[in-house]
């Protein structure tokens, strides 16, 4: 028997309510009535697509991504699921998750999700203090987090992961302990903690520019990242990757498809896509990508056709952000020259780097200076 390619699916529906300043995810406000026609256009684009049809591939993750795709009906999900269904592949233990926000959640739409089969939620509750909500612009309040997370597990919802970001202007080290308790006191499978990143083209950003806000220092990023990592590990959190913590077995298989370059397949407006040797991009346009839709063209917009140095690098990149690191033997693959002599050469220039039992991984010291470490080893 052929081993399966084990494989993941994306799925983008780029609806919000409001646009966070801080936010570059391709999502956008005042279109909801257009949900229904955005829905047919990914059907359409999924039963058309040629990518990855080989029945070598497995998919064993579905992410509905956004944006808020929290603000779907059950019904419009559950047309995608069957159309995947008809069409893929599909391993029968399917991770499948839903990103939410807290204010797009009540009980009766969280028991119909978990009815078609959505079995994981991700729901951003980013702080559980009104003020730093406020101050990242977030459309709703920490009483709405709780509930939200009371309702899911009222539906029954088994696998949940919390959404946190720190390292926000106004933020203490005791107001991010304080949300990071509470929200390990909720008992939630997962939490995701991620620094506050300006991306450029934000309001966030040119608000910063113009100094009517002041981001916190590197050093209080470095303090406030150990304070996560301390305060999660001691309280039965593992963290498997920089920004992820999980109970144990309970780590999000779709992401580390992800991390480990395995293949996925990718729908809906600026969703990317991996084969294994190209990465694919639509459109990050709702009405460019649905015209293409309709007009029965493929809304991919951008192919890049990855070279060895490519995935050395991706790999790399991906890989020492993973708590058991990269494989050697699959980096040995990707690298041009005298593997040995790089290994020997990383060693010797990174104390933070660990080779041992065919692998190499960053210690705890070395996580904290990751983006340094890799860029300097990409080939
Ligand atoms: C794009 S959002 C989609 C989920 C949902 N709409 C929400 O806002 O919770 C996915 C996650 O990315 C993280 N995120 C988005 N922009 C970020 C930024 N600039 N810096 C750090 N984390 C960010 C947040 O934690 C968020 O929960
Ligand atoms: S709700 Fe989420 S996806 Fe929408 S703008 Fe805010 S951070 Fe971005």
């Amino acid at each position: 028997m052929i081993n399966k390619i084990k494989s993941g699916i994306y799925i983008h529906s780029p609806f919000c309510t409001t646009k966070c300043h801080y936010c570059d995810f391709y999502s956008i406000t005042d279109r909801l009535n257009d949900m229904d026609r955005l829905v047919d256009c990914i059907i359409k684009e999924i039963k058309n697509s040629k990518q990855l049809i080989d029945k070598k591939y497995q998919f064993d993750t579905i992410f509905f991504g956004g944006g808020t795709p929290s603000l779907m009906e059950a019904s419009q999900i559950e047309r995608i699921l069957n159309t995947l269904n008809d069409k893929y592949n599909l391993a029968g233990n399917l991770e499948v998750t839903l990103e939410c926000n807290p204010d797009s959640l009540e009980l009766n739409k969280l028991i119909d999700f978990k009815s078609i089969g959505i079995n994981r939620i991700s729901i951003g509750f980013q702080s559980l203090d009104n003020n730093i909500l406020k101050v990242l612009s977030r459309d709703h309040s920490s009483k709405q987090c709780i509930s939200s997370y009371e309702d899911a597990r009222k539906a029954k919802i088994e696998n949940i992961n919390i959404d946190l970001i720190y390292c926000i202007p106004e933020q203490t080290q005791k107001i991010w302990f304080n949300t990071l308790s509470n929200v390990i006191d909720l008992d939630p499978e997962h939490i995701s903690c991620y620094s506050l990143t300006v991306e450029k083209n934000t309001k966030l950003h040119s608000m910063v520019r113009n100094k009517e806000i002041s981001m916190p220092s590197q050093d209080i990023d470095y303090e406030m990242f150990n304070l996560t990592r301390g305060t999660l590990t001691n309280n039965n959190f593992n963290q498997y990757e920089i920004s992820n913590f999980s109970k144990t077995k309970m780590e999000c298989l779709h992401n580390l498809h992800y991390w480990t370059l395995d293949p996925y397949l990718a729908f809906g407006p600026s969703a990317y896509g991996f084969d294994g040797k190209k990465r694919w991009r639509n459109s990050r346009s709702l009405d460019q990508y649905m015209t293409m839709v309709e007009n029965n063209m493929e809304p991919i917009v951008d192919i890049e056709n990855l070279t060895s140095n490519d995935s050395f690098n991706d790999l790399l990149m991906n890989g020492l952000r993973l708590n058991k690191g990269v494989h050697l033997k699959q980096l040995e693959n990707f690298y041009e020259g005298d593997f040995s002599l790089f290994k020997q050469k990383a060693k010797e220039k990174w104390q933070n780097l660990e080779i041992k039992n065919n692998r190499m991984k960053l210690d705890l010291r070395g996580q904290l200076i990751c983006d340094l470490i890799t860029s300097d080893l990409f080939q």
